[in-house]
């Protein structure tokens, strides 16, 4: 019985703090469209090893219209921006000086979404097909899922760093985020590509004053 109580405890104490779902990963819940979007914890194990996934890794830019999985949706998103130690809120990626500048927007054909890290979920910031605004190139208006980082320069406020070296860091900040997309990617059967190109109106759209947020980098993913 007092084994029981501890596998019970132990376990409410994992999921409490947020560690690794213990159960395998499953591929098949669709994911509803609402106005947040509830993300799964990944699983500690799954998908090929670090070395398949870096000799899958490639640029891919066809996809099919088949939507992401929860469990896949899941997958990514954590992988991008996703807190992995709970303790201090450190993500997947690391940050330059730990300021986090970095806010992920996911752009589907149903909405737009801004992911909160600590809840592990995303958020509906605008309802329709603004796919086209997340990038520049056409394959990007219908790939199921394309990850915008959107950097706050405010982060670095009163801390005397020029204004190039603040773009330079912004940038560093999203590639480790979009190197985790493509190896997530590349070691669970998707395709994905790295964009640093966008279109003139993305910070219109999602509302951002140009004087404190930049685009940093993107990444389109599909299957
Ligand atoms: C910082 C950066 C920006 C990129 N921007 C784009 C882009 O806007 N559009 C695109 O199709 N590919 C983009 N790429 C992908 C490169 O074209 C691709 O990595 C390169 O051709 C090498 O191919 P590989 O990734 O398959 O090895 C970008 C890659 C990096 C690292």
């Amino acid at each position: 019985m007092k084994k029981i109580l501890l596998a019970a405890a132990t376990l409410l104490l994992a999921v409490a703090c947020g560690t690794p779902a213990s159960k395998p990963e499953q591929t098949a819940t669709p994911v509803v469209m609402g106005e947040q979007i509830d993300l799964q914890r990944p699983a500690a194990v799954g998908g090929a090893t670090i070395n398949e996934a870096l000799w899958n890794r490639k640029s891919e830019r066809a996809y099919t219209a088949e939507p992401l999985t929860l469990e896949e949706l899941s997958g990514v998103v954590w992988a991008a921006a996703g807190i992995n130690r709970p303790e201090n809120d450190h993500l997947t990626a690391p940050s330059a000086m730990g300021l986090y500048p970095i806010r992920t927007y996911a752009f589907f054909k149903e909405g737009v979404y801004r992911y909160d890290a600590r809840e592990n979920r995303l958020v509906r910031v605008l309802e329709g097909d603004y796919r086209a605004v997340s990038g520049a190139q056409p394959f990007v208006a219908t790939a199921p899922l394309n990850l915008v980082f959107v950097a706050d320069r405010s982060v670095y406020d009163g801390r005397n760093i020029p204004e190039e070296h603040v773009r330079y860091l912004c940038g560093q900040d999203a590639a480790g985020y979009v190197e985790n997309v493509n190896l997530y990617a590349a070691g669970h059967g998707l395709k994905a590509v790295t964009r640093g190109s966008v279109s003139p109106e993305l910070l219109p759209t999602l509302g951002l004053d140009p004087d404190r947020y930049l685009f940093a980098l993107a990444v389109s993913v599909g299957k």
